[in-house]
């Protein structure tokens, strides 16, 4: 990671980033580290070496809230050690709890909100020459504050964040209220910074936006975000593209027809029903009824064969029955996700879910119902992984795999795990793999040449 084998002190100090939550925290992160590096701090993954320890937020589900807050507790004597240290905390958290972060964990010296972090790195050098504290949670929207990050920790990979906020209603939601009405970049700007990736070795772009689909590129006219699949199609050199996360309602024939026609977009859509009950939809106001999603994952396989649907699921919302959960459950089923991830409902202080109604689930039932729709996921993926199995495949190489650290995991054009081992391959190699065994969540196969 840093300079521990630095042996000079950077002339700033080092900071550690601790992230929770999802990929735009991740990439916001990058960005943070990529300017304190421009004040001339270093990165560090040690506390003992720290000087500054900055955490990016996440409000999604109560837990992840939980987490941050005992974390930080936990830094107590770090910050005691030495009166010079620097707390600071980020992200969605920063910006829905600012106070009663600086009430309750007081040793925390700056607080910036969702479209404040920009400046969290001066106000972290300010409060290191005597000032502060800092709340700062009131800043201006701006689409614009993610160019080039200087950080990634892949340099073959990277995420550009092409709109933030989110317009719609859903009513268990936090993220509307902490990030704010929905902002795009123009189409110009994310060309210029994919195209900047390419150049400095980048070969997979995953675009960001909590409801992606609805780009608009800061366009009133016919902007969609097929206008820039297209536009990014035309960069030689760029060889996967993705995007996350879509709203089913977003989508427009010409996002479709550019989905369709793309030389570079992955086989693998991350689209969230959240429910298989239609009364449950019409609660949580996610505006499409079951058949609704079902006709646009038809659609989106017509258009494109062998997609990957990836979905999120809500179990235990607010009266939800037995029987919805049954429908959840034969949906998820009938569908044939190629992944999903399961929530347990958690309400979030201010949404009009937590508001009206009672949380009225017991744990108990959520996780069973939670292990039940796993399950389900688990039996489908394994069936239809094992019909994989001979198929020559195209994989990125990623990582030294987790369970075997001799053998490498890269993933293939569903942005599935494929494990292979051959010292041909390392990171961002692209080779043609024939798959030879499976299990539910990931693919083995052999490497049949590299490109
Ligand atoms: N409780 C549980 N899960 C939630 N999600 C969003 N808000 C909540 C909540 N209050 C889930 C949704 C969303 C994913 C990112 O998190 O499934 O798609
Ligand atoms: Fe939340 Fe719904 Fe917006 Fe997704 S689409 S971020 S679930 S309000």
């Amino acid at each position: 990671m840093d300079g521990a084998s630095t042996l000079e002190k950077p002339a700033a100090g080092r900071v550690l980033m601790e992230v929770f939550g999802c990929q735009m925290n991740i990439v916001d992160s990058e960005l943070v580290l990529g300017r304190f590096k421009g004040l001339r701090y270093a990165e560090t993954d040690r506390y003992e070496d720290a000087d500054v320890v900055v955490f990016n937020t996440c409000s999604v589900r109560g837990h992840a809230e939980d987490k941050v807050f005992s974390r930080l507790g936990a830094l107590r004597p770090w910050k005691r050690e030495r009166k010079d240290r620097v707390l600071a905390v980020m992200g969605c958290m920063a910006q829905r709890e600012a106070r009663d972060i600086r009430r309750r964990m007081p040793h925390v010296d700056v607080v910036a909100g969702t479209r404040d972090f920009p400046q969290l790195p001066q106000l972290v050098d300010r409060v290191r020459q005597g000032e502060g504290p800092f709340v700062v949670i009131d800043g201006e929207a701006r689409p614009d504050i993610e160019r080039s990050p200087t950080s990634r920790p892949r340099p073959y990979q990277a995420f550009v964040t092409i709109m933030r906020g989110c317009n719609r209603p859903c009513t268990y939601c936090i993220v509307p209220t902490v990030r704010g009405r929905e902002i795009s970049r123009p189409v110009d700007e994310v060309v210029d910074e994919v195209r900047e990736l390419v150049d400095e070795g980048v070969v997979e772009v995953c675009l960001l936006g909590q409801t992606v689909n609805a780009y608009d590129g800061q366009d009133r006219g016919n902007v969609t975000l097929g206008t820039l699949v297209r536009a990014l199609d035309e960069i030689e050199g760029l060889r996967r593209l993705r995007f996350i996360t879509s709203h089913p309602s977003d989508f427009n024939d010409e996002t479709f027809a550019a989905m369709a026609e793309s030389r570079s977009l992955d086989r693998f859509l991350h689209m969230p029903i959240q429910s298989g009950s239609d009364r449950m939809l019409k609660l949580m106001r996610r505006g499409y009824t079951v058949d609704k999603f079902r006709r646009i994952v038809e659609r989106v396989r017509a258009e494109i064969p062998d997609m990957g649907i990836g979905c999120d699921w809500i179990v235990g919302y607010p009266g939800e029955t037995e029987e919805d959960h049954q429908a959840s459950l034969r949906v998820c089923e009938e569908i044939g996700f190629a992944q999903s991830f399961v929530f347990k409902y958690s309400p979030r202080p201010g949404t009009k879910a937590a508001e009206e109604f009672e949380d009225d689930v017991p744990l108990d039932v959520k996780k069973r119902r939670n292990s039940e729709l796993l399950e389900v996921q688990r039996r489908i993926s394994l069936a239809s992984n094992e019909a994989r199995v001979g198929e020559s495949v195209e994989v990125l190489i990623e990582t030294p795999s987790r369970l075997d650290e001799s053998k490498w995991s890269g993933r293939n054009p569903q942005h599935q795990i494929v494990v292979v081992e051959d010292d041909r391959v390392g990171p961002g190699s692209i080779a043609r793999v024939q798959i030879t065994s499976v299990s539910a969540l990931t693919l083995f196969g052999e490497v049949v040449s590299v490109s």
